[in-house]
């Protein structure tokens, strides 16, 4: 039996009035944990319950892969990069690069993170001292990319940090856009295809300089970072080492993946506490009590439990990749439903984080929900804002991290304020975010600290 869903014109009438994201919900409302959208000859279905994650993800991940429904990413943005390569290209490069994000490695880059997030710290207590209203979001985007370009290329180098950014940014557009708005051919030169191009040249070029730089050293003298580890990594089998493009592919590929999500969750970390003052005194209790002032080490990071509890809590509500999709390759069953060969699987986060037979009043925000009894008395796939399964996101150790110590730096000694009248406006433009910003006044919590100083 075919899943129950509407046809593609209701679908595109509802996204257009509601947005994707609420659209969404409320057909998962109508038609139940598996719906489908009869997209041409090859429907879109979305499947929100648990087991339906854990099937895809693992039990028949064999059935799923990343195929047509990553052409946009792979063509436009990350070329031969984790991200959106399959088969034996994808398995190789997963097994070379897993060891760079364990949490032994992760660790080792928590001195990086604590230079940037100190050097936030100090910019917000300018801001705070003048009282204006500062928008939260391009903050946290501007910390996580210097942080992921650091850690990746290192500190000295002569990197544009915000033109990079930028840069990226433009390719990322163009891509979603061409997904959704027939564009022509990259040959043809239209401004906006000119001006892809043009930031597509202009990241690559930049990568390729760094990686020309370091070859041009002692490899002795390389620093100790992702790219000297990516540079350095040889394949098990063949001892291979990966060649320019794939370098530039994976480095790209990281920054791409590995900020913006970032700095989204950091973001929804300071909405959800502004909103939550129980829950916001619960946090300042345990960084005045374990840290009373000190800048954290990584070993505190272990003595800051409730912290972590926020930061899930915050990717459970306000997952930044709150969609993933996987192409089926053969026919398979979900939840009951025929899935033909060739449709596109659309997964959740965002709506199985809110399923009701899972989670106790879902919409509201309680980091006590992840004490680890009531973690481990849950369904195992009744949350995942990384994915699931081999095809797990590399970075997750590497972003909880970041984001259990940015916010214990930074809430330590701020609390953001929310604009009066200010509601959020949901969007999901590939990541999840706010159309209307997030722009909030910087508090700090101990005037008497800084004047001290
Ligand atoms: C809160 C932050 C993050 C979230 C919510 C997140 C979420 C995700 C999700 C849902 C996927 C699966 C995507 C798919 O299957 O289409 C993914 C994959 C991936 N992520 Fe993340 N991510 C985050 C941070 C990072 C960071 C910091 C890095 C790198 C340092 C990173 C690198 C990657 C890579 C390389 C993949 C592809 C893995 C593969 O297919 O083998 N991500 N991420």
């Amino acid at each position: 039996m075919r899943p129950p869903g509407p046809g593609l014109l209701s679908f595109g009438l509802g996204v257009y009035q509601h947005g994707f994201l609420q659209h969404v919900g409320t057909l998962w409302r109508e038609y139940g944990d598996v719906f489908q959208i009869q997209a041409g000859r090859q429907p879109l279905v979305f499947a929100m319950h648990p087991d339906a994650v854990a099937q895809v993800t693992v039990a028949n991940r064999k059935n799923y892969d990343k195929v047509a429904s990553y052409d946009g990413v792979r063509d436009y943005i990350t070329g031969k990069g984790l991200v959106a390569s399959t088969g034996e290209l994808w398995r190789r490069q997963r097994k070379l690069m897993a060891p760079l994000f364990t949490p032994a490695s992760v660790g080792t880059y928590a001195e990086r993170m604590i230079v940037d997030a100190e050097r936030l710290g100090e910019r917000w207590d300018e801001l705070a001292a003048e009282g204006e209203v500062v928008e939260v979001a391009e903050e946290m985007t501007r910390v996580t990319a210097a942080i992921i370009l650091q850690v990746m290329f290192g500190s000295g180098v002569e990197l544009p940090i915000d033109r990079v950014r930028e840069a990226v940014e433009v390719m990322i557009g163009y891509s979603t856009r061409r997904r959704v708005v027939p564009t022509p051919p990259l040959w043809v030169p239209t401004p906006r295809n000119r001006h892809y191009v043009e930031m597509r040249e202009f990241v690559h070029g930049a990568i390729a300089d760094l990686v020309a730089t370091r070859r041009a050293e002692d490899p002795e003298a390389w620093p100790d970072d992702l790219l000297t580890r990516l540079m350095q990594a040889r394949d098990d089998e063949t001892g291979e080492a990966m060649d320019e493009e794939l370098l530039r592919d994976e480095s790209l590929t990281i920054f791409f993946a590995g900020h913006e999500t970032t700095a989204r969750t950091m973001t929804f970390a300071w909405y959800a506490l502004a909103h939550n003052p129980e829950a916001e005194a619960k946090l300042h209790d345990e960084l005045d009590r374990v840290l009373g002032g000190r800048v954290p080490t990584v070993d505190d990071l272990r003595r800051l439990p409730y912290t972590l509890q926020v930061v899930k809590e915050v990717l459970r509500l306000y997952p930044a990749a709150p969609f993933y999709v996987r192409d089926a390759v053969g026919p398979d069953q979900i939840g009951g439903f025929d899935i033909p060969e060739g449709a596109a699987v659309m997964l959740s986060p965002y709506y199985t984080h809110r399923h009701p037979d899972f989670w106790e009043e879902p919409e509201r925000f309680d980091p006590d929900r992840w004490t680890p009894e009531r973690e481990a008395a849950r369904h195992k796939h009744a949350y995942h804002p990384f994915a699931a399964g081999a095809r797990i996101c590399i970075g997750n150790h590497f972003s909880l991290f970041e984001t259990h110590l940015l916010l214990a730096v930074l809430a330590q000694r701020f609390a953001p304020r929310l604009v009066a009248g200010y509601e959020p406006e949901w969007e999901m433009q590939g990541v999840l975010g706010m159309a209307n910003g997030l722009p909030m006044t910087i508090t700090r919590r101990f005037p008497e600290r800084v004047a001290a100083k």
